[in-house]
């Protein structure tokens, strides 16, 4: 959530905010701004709501920005105030200009304060009440270091800061809690980053800043310190480059990422099989946890806990463990039931949802052990679970998740045939058909249905005008529609709502009139039968009934015909269709694919 860059070296650094901030305006995009020093150091800033474009258009009367070689930038994601010019970041005085993720919870009782001491605010921002507040520590120390740390002494809640004094035009300052910030490490010049894809065209390798440390940089120096001592850190190299990170041809970052699906699967899946049976031994994973665990939970955000209702039936019906799901920012407030025999599994794509994290922590607090399924490395999520399975998705771009949730169930399902071999539930043979389905069968079973694109983007011009639709199912498919109509809305901005099938007629059933599409999920084969009585409900009041199951649905309008494979994993082209159908209705809506109105990629703040 929101964005920050910062650079420091031989170039012109504002071409390195801009490219860095359209590498992150996904994480958030109504407002972006730069700070920089001008060739006589002077310090200066531009920023402007809407997209990074209306920055640039200012910078083009900037004349000051081409002789720029320090600077910092940030893309945000409305929290404080309302997407403005003024509320745009940096914040700053005279003396300093910040950039900062995240939210400063007491941010009113020291805006009481600053004003007692005379202080006046131009925006609604925390941002900029810790900007004075730093302000105000630098007069009283004359010096960076010790004022910043007198700031985060006061600071409540999270923050990822970069920094620039006035006097120092030569150095980029930076601290953070409970928000991602990485120091990049190139030649002769060097970064600050909320995310490692805004780096990716100049270098691969940086330090991950961590709470407490104080990172100063020069154009050929990065030093850390805690508490006042330098430290050494351990160097890190990404593994994603910087054609993962970018469209390569595609007219979106969606549609490429639904496409390298098939990839990502085996990818992921690849080094935690071996002789068609899943193999975990390589991964640090407490194995007698999932052998003797007597509950499980499974916690997470959007898509990601999408992810987690697929697992649930997975785990239950094959290992026979009853399993929870629950939705992270809900978890903490409903005092759970965990203890010391309950397995948490935390399912996150970023590996920095705030609640995921706050989620994470109070299962550790409760004594339960941890496993994070996450795609970063090296995220907050994956570095504090007891144990990690990192899903091996590359850069997921798009706000609307993709292949992020067609890796999180791959490994889950994998992991569930584990779980069910430990505890006895399954022989080795029916395990290894399973795994065989899994790694073999359905990449090719998503391939296919990427192949056959053009069926869906039918359906898409179909529904493209409605203003309502349903989604139905029954058991996984249930779990299914949650996740279509969750990529719908989010991207289409048609209002839908996915229903247990049986249930629809409980009352939602007089939403149905003439016309409404229904997009009816029918992949579980007991269930055919009862989908078939409840797709006839909804025709016989004139809806639009789109079935999506292995063979023709008769009681439907029309059926996008799956291909075979195990029905316990049929979910997982059964979502591509889902994905595109969202992906293609979008496009014919003239949306923004990418970027949906609201919305942001990582959402750091709970
Ligand atoms: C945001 C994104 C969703 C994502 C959710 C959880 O809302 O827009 O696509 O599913 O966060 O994110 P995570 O990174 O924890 O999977």
């Amino acid at each position: 959530m929101c964005g920050i860059i910062g650079y420091i070296g031989k170039d012109n650094s504002v071409k390195h905010l801009i490219e860095g901030l359209r590498a992150l305006e996904y994480r958030g995009y109504d407002s972006a701004g730069v700070a920089f020093f001008d060739k006589e150091n002077a310090l200066m800033r531009v920023k402007a709501e809407g997209r990074l474009a209306n920055v640039e258009a200012k910078l083009a009367n900037v004349p000051e920005a081409a002789g720029s070689h320090c600077g910092i930038g940030h893309t945000r994601w409305a929290t404080h105030g309302a997407p403005s010019d003024t509320n745009s970041h940096p914040h700053g005085t005279a003396a300093l200009q910040i950039v900062h993720n995240g939210i400063i919870e007491n941010h009113v009782e020291l805006k009481a304060e600053l004003v007692a001491l005379g202080y006046t605010f131009e925006s609604d921002t925390d941002t900029e009440i810790a900007a004075k507040l730093l302000d105000y520590y630098y007069k009283q120390e004359s010096n960076a270091p010790d004022a910043i740390s007198r700031l985060t002494g006061r600071l409540r809640g999270s923050y990822a800061l970069g920094i620039l004094f006035e006097v120092e035009p030569n150095k980029i300052y930076a601290v953070r809690k409970d928000s991602p910030l990485i120091i990049g490490i190139g030649k002769g010049e060097n970064f600050i980053a909320s995310d490692i894809t805004a780096i990716l065209r100049s270098t691969r390798d940086y330090y991950q800043l961590e709470e407490g440390e104080l990172a100063t940089v020069t154009a050929d120096s990065i030093e850390i310190s805690c508490n006042g001592k330098q430290i050494v850190k351990e160097r890190k190299t990404a593994l994603w480059d910087v054609e993962a990170a970018e469209r390569g041809g595609y007219a979106h970052f969606m549609l490429k990422e639904i496409h390298e699906e098939p990839e990502a699967m085996i990818k992921t899946l690849r080094p935690r099989i071996k002789d068609m049976l899943p193999d975990f031994s390589d991964e640090k994973l407490d194995t007698s946890a999932l052998a003797k665990v007597e509950r499980l939970h499974i916690v997470a955000c959007g898509t990601a806990m999408h992810a987690g209702l697929i697992a649930r039936g997975l785990f239950e019906s094959l290992a026979r463990i009853p399993v929870e799901v629950e939705i992270a920012s809900e978890f903490r407030y409903n005092d759970p039931i965990i203890d010391e025999s309950d397995l948490v599994i935390i399912i996150s794509q970023s590996g920095e949802t705030a609640d995921s994290l706050a989620a994470l922590r109070l299962a550790k607090e409760k004594g339960a052990h941890t496993l994070a399924i996450v795609n970063v490395t090296g995220s907050s999520i994956a570095r504090e679970a007891d144990s990690v399975l990192y899903t091996l998705a590359g850069p997921e771009i798009a706000v609307a998740s993709t292949k992020a949730y067609t890796v999180q169930t791959s490994l889950l399902s994998l992991l569930a045939v584990e779980c069910a071999m430990l505890r006895g539930r399954i022989n080795e043979s029916a395990a290894r058909e399973l795994v065989t389905e899994l790694y073999e069968r359905a990449p090719k079973a998503v391939a296919e249905m990427i192949d056959r694109a053009d069926e869906v983007k039918a359906i898409a011009e179909e529904i493209k005008t409605c203003e309502d639709l349903f989604f139905i199912g029954r058991g996984a498919d249930y779990y299914l529609s949650s996740e279509g109509s969750l990529k719908l809305k989010e991207i289409s901005y048609i209002h839908s709502e996915a229903y247990a099938a049986g249930e629809l007629k409980h009352g939602t059933i007089s939403l149905v009139v003439p016309g409404i599409p229904v997009i009816a999920l029918c992949t579980v084969p007991s269930l055919i039968e009862k989908m078939g009585s409840n797709i006839r409900e909804v025709t016989a009041r004139g809806a639009n009934a789109i079935a999506v199951s292995f063979k023709d649905v008769p009681e439907a309008n029309k059926t996008v015909i799956i291909p075979t494979i195990d029905p316990r994993l049929a979910f997982l082209p059964a979502v591509t269709v889902l994905q595109l159908l969202a992906y293609y209705t979008s496009v014919a809506r003239g949306c923004d694919v990418d970027k949906p109105r609201n919305l942001a990629k990582s959402v750091t703040v709970e």
